[in-house]
């Protein structure tokens, strides 16, 4: 093999190597593994509690849905300030990850969390269930966020909010990105805080049209 030969293939393998991992780091949308839950409990800068506390403002009474709560870190933050007459429904593709966040609840006495197995592209609620949604580094993971968007949309009471946390790892949305899939889904920005690469954004349903106003 002449020096020329052995550098092109060289070459070769580094592109090969690099489009394998670039396919890896934007294409991957298997949900987050329960293996590597530990790391889930270590928060986030930008994305703490406090910082959800803000932007989401949970009140006594409401009913809300987290998506993704992965092993609860935010689930058993925001449950208890709902009081016993609010509740949290969390809602997950991964059975474990649910029935980790319920165990957690119970040790800690908390009783107003209902846990449902569901993929969040099609949420088991009726139209304006919820008083607000949330997800924290859950949106990206999920395969057409934009679906997701429209099924909180329509979960969402007409003034309800939702609120969105996106870390820069490699299924990060940025804010822009986020900001326009949540206008086609009906969506107005309401607050942002935080820089694009880690943010908490919360959105609220545009006004719908009065029916009379609306054309048969
Ligand atoms: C990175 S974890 C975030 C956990 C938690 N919110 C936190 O910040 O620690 C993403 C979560 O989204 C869930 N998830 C992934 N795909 C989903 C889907 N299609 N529907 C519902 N949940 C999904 C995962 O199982 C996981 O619990």
């Amino acid at each position: 093999m002449t020096v020329l030969t052995a550098r092109r293939t060289r070459w070769g393998l580094a592109a090969a190597g690099g489009a394998a991992a670039a396919a890896w780091w934007f294409g991957d949308k298997a949900p987050y593994p329960y293996a590597q839950r530990g790391l889930l409990d270590i928060p986030l800068p930008y994305l703490t509690c406090g910082r959800l506390d803000e932007v989401l403002r949970p009140r006594p009474g409401e009913r809300i849905l987290e998506v993704g709560p992965g092993t609860g870190l935010q689930s058993l933050h925001v449950a208890p300030q709902l009081g016993p007459d609010g509740r949290l429904d969390v809602v997950d593709i991964q059975p474990e990850m649910l029935d980790h966040v319920t165990r957690r609840a119970k040790e800690c006495g908390i009783d107003t969390i209902t846990a449902t197995e569901s993929d969040a592209r099609t949420l088991p609620f009726a139209d304006d269930t919820f008083d607000a949604v949330y997800l924290v580094t859950a949106l990206g993971e999920i395969p057409e966020p934009d679906r997701v968007l429209h099924e909180a949309a329509r979960v969402l009471a007409p003034t309800g909010r939702l609120v969105v946390g996106e870390f820069f790892d490699r299924h990060w949305i940025p804010f822009g990105r986020l900001h326009g899939l949540a206008d086609a889904a009906g969506l107005h920005l309401e607050e942002r805080r935080g820089p694009t690469f880690a943010y908490l954004a919360r959105f609220q349903p545009c006004p719908r049209p009065h029916p009379a106003l609306t054309p048969a």
